[in-house]
């Protein structure tokens, strides 16, 4: 495996390896796997999906300030590079590229790229400016890397929403491929920022897979609703953990993201139930997407 930190070198080694694989007969077509490093099952599950599917896996370790509010957690958000490259050689990435802020923003940013509709509720919602800064970085980390096939967790379903509608507006020349949530044994989404949870808050935390599996199941018995009963289900059921604060509770259509009142809708073949909510300073997302189609 080897780590490349310079986007120069990177280019360049991506083009040797490309006529390398051609000179040999092998597959060429990159995947591409971007993360903030830390590292955990659900990071090498894309990475398993890359490695299946392409001749050519780069996985990038960048905690990027750009998707950072002011109040957030970019100082201390955990990094273990030593580790996180070691779980990278085991699960067969070619390269890894692992650049310094400076080396992805040498001076003030004058351009970002902006994605509306689909970033206006959410976590667009509560983190004003943060899918500009993913927006931002993944088309930069697309134009570094230019790979065939990028792969992206649906634990962040709403980013994968917005990255499929960037890159199909900016004819971007590559494959999102969404990947399923990774989740520990006892329903918990996988997540670096699992780390920061207090034992007790840990056990509490639970209610967001419970809460979501319930509401799955209460769909799969109600063959029409109105998407406020279903709402009101979830959020009592994770009212019934103290530590917990509500940031939001939302049924939407999936991917388009808009307001759906009832189902079935013309407006909505699936939906997703998506919950963000804090424990102490750590705020956690989980969600479902469920087909309802009419
Ligand atoms: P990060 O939070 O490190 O996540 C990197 C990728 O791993 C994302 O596509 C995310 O959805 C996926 N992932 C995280 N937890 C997962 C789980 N439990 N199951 C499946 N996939 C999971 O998302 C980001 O970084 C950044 O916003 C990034 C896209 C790298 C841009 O900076």
């Amino acid at each position: 495996m080897e780590i490349i930190q310079s986007i120069h070198l990177l280019r360049s080694r991506l083009a040797e390896l490309k006529q390398s694989s051609a000179a040999a007969l092998k597959n060429i077509s990159v995947g591409f796997v971007p993360t903030m490093g830390y590292l955990h099952k659900g990071h090498m599950s894309l990475v398993q999906a890359a490695r299946e599917q392409c001749g050519i896996v780069v996985l990038s370790i960048f905690v990027n300030p750009l998707q950072f509010g002011p109040n957030e957690d970019f100082e201390r958000y955990p990094r273990d590079t030593e580790r996180d490259l070691k779980m990278a050689e085991d699960a067969g990435v070619d390269v890894v590229f692992l650049p310094q802020v400076e080396e992805m923003y040498p001076r003030r940013t004058k351009t970002t790229v902006l994605v509306s509709g689909v970033t206006s509720r959410l976590c667009g919602a509560s983190r004003p400016g943060h899918f500009e800064g993913v927006a931002t970085v993944v088309t930069k980390l697309f134009n570094i890397v230019k790979p065939d096939k990028a792969f992206f967790g649906l634990k962040d379903a709403q980013q994968v929403a917005v990255i499929q509608q960037m890159a199909a507006d900016l004819n971007m020349d590559v494959e999102i491929v969404p990947c399923p949530i990774l989740r520990e044994a006892d329903g918990l989404a996988m997540s670096s920022r699992n780390v920061y949870l207090q034992p007790e808050e840990r056990r509490q935390a639970l209610v967001l897979s419970q809460a979501l599996r319930k509401a799955s199941q209460w769909v799969a018995a109600h063959p029409t609703f109105s998407v406020n009963a279903l709402q009101n289900l979830v959020t009592d059921h994770i009212r019934t953990a103290p530590l917990g604060t509500i940031d939001y509770v939302e049924v939407l259509s999936y991917p388009s993201l808009e307001p759906v009142r009832e189902v079935p809708s013309p407006d909505a073949d699936k939906i997703i139930i998506a919950v963000a909510v804090k424990f102490s300073k750590t705020r956690l997302i989980d969600n479902i997407i469920i087909p309802v189609g009419v």
